[in-house]
Parts: C-alpha cells; sequence; structure tokens
C-alpha cells in the first residue's frame, strides 16, 4: 500500500511539473484529485487494510501525499499564471515613443474648429454653453416659440418628422432655437447661454444650403434688457471673432419668437456686408412659455450657422465641399 501511495505521489508531480499551462493545471486538478483519481483510489482501499495501526499509518501517508499534491498544483498554476499575463502584456504593449508623419496627424473638421472658436469667443463674453436634444416635440421647435400649427412661418422650415407619438408630434428639431425654451425651463436668470448644435431642414441642397446643418443660439435675460444691450453684444462679437477691423448692423426682420426682430450683417474690412443671422428682443410669449414673467424679466435671442461662417472664414465655394469627406479637400484647414 504505502509504495502505491509513493508511486501515485510521484506520478501525480510529475504530470503536474510537465503541465504547460494554466487550462491543463485546472484540469490536473479534477484529474488527480477528484473522486475517480489514484489518490482517493487508495483511500477507498484503505478499508481493507488487516489492522487499525496500519491503516493509521498509510492514512497519514495518503493525507501527506494528497497534502504535497495540493501544495505543487498551487505553486505551478502561480508560477504559470504569471507568466501568461507577462506573456500577454507584452503583446499588448504600446509604443509610446512610435511617432508618425506630420502629414498624417489628424485636426479637427473647420465647422469643429469654427463650433469651437465660437464658444471660447462667447465664453470670453461671459456666457455659459448648452446643448438640447436634435429631436425635439412639436411644442419646443415651434409652439413654444410663438409658432402656432396655423403660423405661416412654419413653412418656411420643412421639417423632417419622426415616426413617434402622435403624427406630427416629433421632428428633427428645424433650429436651437428650442434649447432658449429648455435653458429658460431648467435655469434661474439671469442667463448668459450660447447653444451649439446640429440642424434639420428638408430640404434639397446646394452650393449654400444643407438639409443638415450647425447653428448657433444665443439666449440673455436679466432685468432690464434692451436692444442697446443686443447691439452691443453683437459688434462685441464680431470684433472678437472677425477682428477689430469688423463691424456690425441690425436690420429690421421678422420672426415670431421675437419682437421687434432683425437679421445682423457682418462689415468686412473692405466694406462689404455679410449677412450672419437672425436676432431680436425675446417675446413675451416666449418668455412665458420658458416659465418666465415678461413684467419682469427680459432678454434678447439670437442664432446663426456655423458652417457659414466656416465656409466665409476659408472661401469654400460650395458647402457641399465640407461634407465629401475628400481628404485633399480636409487636409488643407
Ligand atoms: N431660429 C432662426 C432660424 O433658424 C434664427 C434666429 C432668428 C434665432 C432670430 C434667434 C433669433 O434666436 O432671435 O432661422
Amino acid at each position: 500500500m504505502l509504495t502505491e501511495i509513493e508511486a501515485a505521489r510521484t506520478a501525480a508531480l510529475a504530470s503536474i511539473a510537465a503541465a504547460g499551462s494554466a487550462d491543463d493545471l485546472r484540469r490536473l486538478d479534477t484529474e488527480l484529485l477528484g473522486k475517480k483519481g489514484a489518490l482517493a483510489g487508495l483511500k477507498a482501499g484503505l478499508g481493507r487494510l488487516a489492522t487499525v495501526d496500519e491503516k493509521k499509518a498509510a492514512g497519514a501517508v495518503l493525507n501527506d501525499a494528497v497534502a504535497s499534491v495540493e501544495a505543487a498544483l498551487a505553486e505551478r498554476l502561480a508560477l504559470l499564471a504569471r507568466e501568461e499575463r507577462n506573456l500577454q502584456l507584452a503583446a499588448e504593449a504600446i509604443d509610446l515613443t512610435e511617432h508618425f508623419r506630420p502629414s498624417s496627424r489628424g485636426r479637427a473638421h473647420i465647422v469643429t474648429q469654427a463650433w469651437q472658436r465660437l464658444e471660447d469667443v462667447f465664453v470670453g463674453l461671459g456666457f455659459q454653453v448648452a446643448e438640447g436634444p436634435e429631436v425635439e416635440t412639436d411644442w419646443y421647435n415651434f409652439e413654444a416659440l410663438n409658432m402656432p400649427p396655423s403660423h405661416p412661418a412654419r413653412s418656411m422650415h420643412d421639417t423632417f418628422y419622426i415616426d413617434h407619438g402622435a403624427p406630427g408630434s416629433t421632428v428633427l428639431r428645424t433650429h436651437t432655437s428650442p434649447v432658449q425654451i429648455r435653458v429658460m425651463q431648467e435655469l434661474e436668470p439671469p442667463i448668459y447661454m450660447v447653444m451649439p448644435g446640429r440642424v434639420f431642414r428638408n430640404e434639397t441642397t446646394d452650393s449654400t444650403h444643407l438639409a443638415v446643418f450647425h447653428q448657433i443660439e444665443g439666449l440673455v435675460i436679466d432685468r432690464g434688457i434692451t436692444l442697446a444691450d443686443l447691439a452691443g453684444t453683437i459688434e462685441a462679437f464680431t470684433k472678437a471673432f472677425f477682428g477689430e477691423g469688423f463691424g456690425s448692423r441690425l436690420r429690421p426682420s421678422y420672426f415670431p419668437f421675437t419682437e421687434p426682430s432683425a437679421e445682423f450683417d457682418i462689415r468686412t474690412p473692405d466694406g462689404s456686408w455679410l449677412e450672419l443671422g437672425g436676432c431680436g428682443m425675446v417675446h413675451p410669449n416666449v418668455l412665458r412659455a420658458g416659465g418666465l414673467d415678461p413684467e419682469e424679466w427680459s432678454g434678447f435671442a439670437f442664432g446663426f450657422g456655423i458652417d457659414r461662417m466656416a465656409k466665409e472664414r476659408h472661401g469654400v465655394g460650395d458647402v457641399r465641399e465640407m461634407y465629401t469627406n475628400d481628404l485633399r479637400f480636409i487636409e488643407q484647414f
């Protein structure tokens, strides 16, 4: 019996030493120490020994053999697991000294660049930045902005409708103006906020129009805000964004969500005018939709296209060029 135990132990230790992987070892664990293993078989055979002393002696040797097999398994498992981990780390190592040719370095798209610069300039003027959802309800996109269902101005927004909820109740926002309402509902005035984002119009694209484009909205709500604050903010923005040689003007216009409303133009250093966006004093109905009392608060709003700014800044002839993702075009900027 004792020589059999010794033989089983030696065989077990030899197969542990020969195991090549942690998985092999886990298999060996069941094989050597499980119910069908040689050691378990010997344990079952203890009962057939003649005397109690013999049983005791053999039992002690058997326990010792099991303990040494367990210890050998654990030790080799730790070793193999460490080796496997080291191999994995070596295989996944990243060479941080590797570098690329300058020409293959990435950069932000010109619309992203314009978006980021606009945010920077407005943050410099004391504004905060907010964003709203691209999928909007009819209420936020139109109704809260003083455009009830019958309003003729709606027909100027060729709207993409989303098949969700009651027919016509969910749209891809046609402008960033609905974020004004969300900001008023969420924040206590004073509010000095710009809201950049992607907008959608169901339009045929041409050299100056895209169906998917970007706008930045501005909203100021405070006590005693006047049209002079609006004109001064537009002028300060123009100089900060375009440079000292530029100026701005407001031209009377109409928007349902502002009263009075204006269009604002930028004067370039050569004296020509560039139409930029719309603005005006926030309409009392819009303040009410945002949960504010028009007797207590007043404010102004403005909105303009970001893609347009990028197009003008870089002298791009056709806005569609900006989205064809032709690297020869994109890599110029
Ligand atoms: N939402 C308008 C548009 O998409 C632009 C606009 C005009 C925004 C006047 C304003 C505003 O905030 O006051 O054409």
